[in-house]
């Protein structure tokens, strides 16, 4: 196999890593390798991959293991830790900046996207670093976050299945800020749809002050905008990053991609 090689894509975060076929069972090395990429450099980008759901599903347990989605509707019916991004499924596209799955004790250290099929223009995915967004904030206002809690659980959908709001609907609190398990640092965490409240706040007044911190943390300098090629896998540092899709391009052509998450640990500040 060639060597393993990582290149920047832009300043803040994303790297292009060549030499990795995740079509092929991944050395130990390299899976090591890879979680290290990831934490560093927060988005992955590996080019011109050809994945069966299986050899897909192993893949991404170099980054932890798959974890299942709650909109199960969505997920594949021969592998139901594969969720299908699909408009023609009903799913409009994501367009809120968020992290994914906050609603769970372990959320998704990493969400996996492999493109399958590719709008002829737009569609993209854009992913914010959210840890230069913590350093970037003054200190006092650093301060005032590390102290805060969001309440979390799921936002739902008309189609949601009753089973997963059984399941998933609960509520979990998890720290504001949270601090990355691999690297160190400190990141702003939240999903400002599943954050029912900050704690002592009230849900209009935590909206508003999710909605603020969005506002003024998502800069150009910090985001890097993935234009998807069929083949395509991106992975997404999910404690460190919030990401959106771009709904800007033609319904009538298809943007199949299949996602998976993997479990990480239970978020805490340190
Ligand atoms: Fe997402």
């Amino acid at each position: 196999m060639p060597e393993m090689t990582v290149t920047p894509l832009h300043p803040s975060l994303g790297a292009e890593i060549s030499g990795v076929d995740l079509g092929k069972p991944l050395d130990d090395a390299t899976s090591e390798a890879l979680s290290r990429a990831l934490a560093e450099h927060l988005a992955l980008v590996f080019r011109q991959q050809s994945l069966t759901p299986e050899r897909y599903l192993a893949a991404a347990t170099a980054f932890g293991p798959p974890m299942r989605q709650h909109y199960s509707q969505h997920n594949m019916p021969d592998h139901p830790d594969i969720g299908l991004v699909w408009h023609r499924n009903g799913q409009r596209p994501a367009e809120m900046w968020h992290t994914d799955h906050t609603n769970r004790e372990l959320p998704p250290a990493a969400t996996i996207l492999y493109g399958v099929e590719i709008p002829s223009a737009g569609g993209g995915t854009s992913v914010a670093n959210m840890r230069a967004a913590y350093a970037a904030l003054p200190e006092e206002e650093r301060r005032r976050l590390d102290a805060l809690r969001t309440v979390n659980s799921l936002d739902g959908h008309k189609d949601t299945r009753p089973e997963d709001w059984e399941k998933f609907g609960k509520p979990i609190i998890h720290p504001m800020v949270r601090t990355h398990p691999v690297h160190g640092s400190r990141a702003v965490y939240f999903h400002i749809t599943k954050t029912l409240c900050i704690e002592g706040m009230s849900p209009e007044d935590s909206r508003a002050c999710l909605a603020d911190l969005l506002d003024r943390m998502i800069r150009p300098e910090i985001t890097y905008h993935h234009a998807w090629r069929k083949g395509d896998v991106l992975v997404i540092d999910d404690r460190a990053t919030m990401h959106r899709a771009h709904g800007d391009y033609d319904r009538s052509q298809s943007r199949v991609l299949w996602r998976i998450i993997v479990e990480g640990d239970r978020p805490r500040l340190i």
